[in-house]
């Protein structure tokens, strides 16, 4: 028997659920139950029946999807798969900055642990950050920990003070300008998508800036036939099957390694095993599970 055939075995026998997000390896994206982005894998999370979820990611979506299932198993096959943006703000750091604009309320990009999470009045996506942040009474917004995704959110919110977490996503850090630019002259017939996690002087050579669901959605609808893809390598595996026959040019270097971590092998153990599991104090989950749910209420923006 196969490694996938024992999983889909192993899956069924236990009662488990594989979730992937889109910058999985194909093969993962391809064992999984569902893919996608950051705001539907949460949203999946809430809803899933089985006892047990598999959680292809990293540690800030294993995290939310144990918030939001405090009585299921979460297993991340590997704990060492850790987002470096949502390490960058520590929730002592948040706890100061809260105290110095005791007037302004905390939006918190997903991609941050859930002892900061436990601090913020509401989380955002990539997909509703805009939405999200239009959507607070108060006038003065603390932004964390993405500076881009903020700064790309400044762009149309014009009436609230936003006060920006200097953290950001070295992957789409990595997308430069010169890149971008190098891309559109040897296509030049190609749109091009970037993520709102890129640099502000990639999000102005953009044609559209989508969260990575977002940009399967943008891509299916669209009557353009060839893209460049500003985000992470691997969510052109999804665009390919998804929409065939159009064409599609990755960044040079636009890779998550952490988002690598999770093999075939490693999500065989974790079924095996149904270890390592997702662990977060009750008082924790109590506390981070108010802004999730709140940013779920509000619902996708793109
Ligand atoms: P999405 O929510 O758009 O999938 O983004 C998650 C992420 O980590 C981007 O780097
Ligand atoms: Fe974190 Fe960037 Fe990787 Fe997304 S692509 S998981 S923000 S390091």
């Amino acid at each position: 028997m196969s490694e996938r055939e024992k999983i889909l075995e192993l899956e069924k026998e236990k009662n488990a659920v594989i979730l992937a997000h889109n910058y999985q390896r194909p093969e993962i994206q391809d064992l999984a139950d569902f893919v996608g982005d950051s705001l539907g894998l949460s949203m999946q999370a809430a809803r899933v029946d089985a006892e047990i979820i598999i959680f292809c990611g990293v540690d800030f979506m294993a995290e939310s999807a144990k918030i939001l299932n405090p009585n299921k198993r979460v297993v991340h096959p590997e704990p060492g798969a850790k987002c470096p943006m949502a390490a960058m703000c520590d929730a002592g750091g948040l706890a100061s900055l809260k105290k110095t604009h005791p007037d302004a309320e905390v939006v918190g990009y997903v991609n941050t642990t859930a002892a900061c999470k436990a601090q913020m009045d509401v989380c955002c996506t990539s997909s509703n950050a805009v939405k999200v942040v239009r959507s607070v009474d108060s006038e003065k917004v603390i932004f964390v920990p993405d500076e881009n995704l903020g700064k790309y959110v400044q762009r149309f919110v014009k009436d609230k003070e936003m006060i920006l977490w200097p953290g950001f996503c070295p992957t789409h850090d990595s997308i430069s300008p010169e890149k971008i630019l190098r891309l559109k002259k040897e296509h030049p017939a190609a749109a091009v998508i970037v993520h709102p996690e890129c640099r502000p002087e990639v999000i102005d050579l953009a044609d559209a800036v989508k969260s990575t669901e977002g940009m399967v959605k943008s891509v299916k609808s669209s009557d353009r036939q060839e893209f460049i893809i500003g985000t992470e390598k691997e969510l052109i595996y999804r665009l390919k099957k998804e929409s065939p026959g159009k064409v599609f040019h990755a960044v040079p270097g636009a890779v998550c390694p952490t988002m690598k971590m999770i093999t075939v092998k490693s999500v065989l153990r974790a079924l095996e095993t149904l270890e390592p599991i997702v662990e977060i104090d009750s008082e924790t989950m109590k506390r981070a599970r108010v802004p999730l749910q709140r940013m779920m209420d509000i619902g996708r923006g793109d």
